[in-house]
């Protein structure tokens, strides 16, 4: 089965082509509006989706090798995201579908991003520490549903960063920028460390580091290196205590900060230390990207799961445990 996916939740627009019987992710083409500061202004992001949406569907096309004559099924991300660019995607996917004469299958977003680390590794029920710019959330499957076991208080860990980064002037997006500073840092300063059960909070650190900052009394290697070590420690800690609640024994990533290798280090730390295994997938898979959403497409289609054009309409406030998992 040859599914075509469509991501455009919120700053990507994605298309993906993906095989079911080989398993195999043919292409994955992603498309991301980007700024200078950082910020989106939903329309402005709703007109770039727009306008890059036909070339994404081809290109996705092309490089998979594929026709769109044999693509079997649509996917695309119901929700959660942001309604303007969530109705762009869900606009190109309902053409392709009535165009194609193919069925349609609406997507959630967040679970997408556990589904494919269940396609592209051997994990079979793992623990999902999603990190990303707006989500910081510990998804696991219990009791026939996808349930969110912990989450943050307030900021997403990647808008933290990025703010954090602001404020030093590093520039947007600053995850990846304060990750190659962090290796020059030699000295832990003490950061606010905020875990309540399952849930994190970043705002206390988040002012702490901008008067920190402002003092002018630590070096810019030295903060980036206590940011990651505090703030993933934190992420790191309530992954396990879900794991340790749940008893499962696989953790997977998602979501740009994934990318982070101090964080795949630490996990990776976690989990042999619990007798656990870890399971890390390439960054275009951590970002926003189509090819998750035509992998759990392709889950609950083969379930019997599909979306009626007139029952497609976007959910850009879906929660995870609203969703009916037949496929599992
Ligand atoms: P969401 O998926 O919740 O809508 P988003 O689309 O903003 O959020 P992603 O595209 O998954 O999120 O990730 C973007 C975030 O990842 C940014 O905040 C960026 O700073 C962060 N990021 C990217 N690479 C790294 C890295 N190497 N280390 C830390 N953070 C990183
Ligand atoms: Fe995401």
């Amino acid at each position: 089965m040859i599914c075509i996916g469509i991501e455009s939740t919120a700053h990507t627009f994605g298309a993906a082509i993906v095989d079911g019987e080989s398993r195999k992710v043919l292409s994955n083409v992603i498309k991301a509006f980007t700024t200078e500061e950082g910020g989106m202004v939903p329309s402005k992001v709703a007109d770039h989706h727009v306008d890059v949406c036909q070339e994404a569907v081809s290109e996705a096309l092309g490089k998979a090798g594929v026709k769109p004559g044999q693509v079997d099924l649509v996917a695309f991300s119901q929700g959660p995201g942001i309604g303007h660019c969530l109705r762009i995607g869900a606009g190109v996917a309902r053409s392709l579908s009535l165009v194609l004469k193919k069925p349609l299958v609406g997507v959630n977003h967040c679970i997408a991003h556990l589904e494919i680390c269940r396609f592209l590794t051997p994990a079979k029920d793992p623990v999902l520490l999603y990190a990303s710019g707006a989500n910081t959330q510990v998804i696991a499957f219990e009791s026939g549903k996808y349930r969110v076991f912990g989450e943050t208080l307030d900021i997403g860990i990647g808008n933290f960063l990025d703010s954090f980064a602001r404020a030093l002037n590093l520039g947007f997006p600053g995850g990846p920028k304060i990750e190659k500073l962090a290796k020059d840092g030699k000295k832990l300063v003490k950061l606010p460390y905020s875990v309540k059960g399952m849930d994190v909070s970043l705002g206390g650190i988040s002012t702490n580091l901008k008067t920190k900052i402002k003092s002018g009394e630590y070096s810019k290697e030295d903060l980036c290196f206590s940011v990651q070590e505090t703030a993933f420690a934190m992420l790191v800690e309530v992954a396990e205590r879900a794991m340790a609640h749940t008893g499962k024994s696989e953790l997977v990533l998602g979501g740009g900060v994934a990318c982070n290798k101090r964080l795949q280090e630490m996990c990776t730390m976690m989990c042999e230390a619990r007798g656990a295994k870890v399971f890390f997938l390439e960054n275009q898979f951590y970002v926003d990207n189509a090819a998750m959403i035509a992998v759990t497409g392709i889950e609950m289609f083969r379930a019997g799961q599909s979306t009626p054009v007139e029952k497609s309409e976007v959910r850009p406030s879906e929660r995870t445990d609203d969703v009916s998992v037949t496929w599992r």
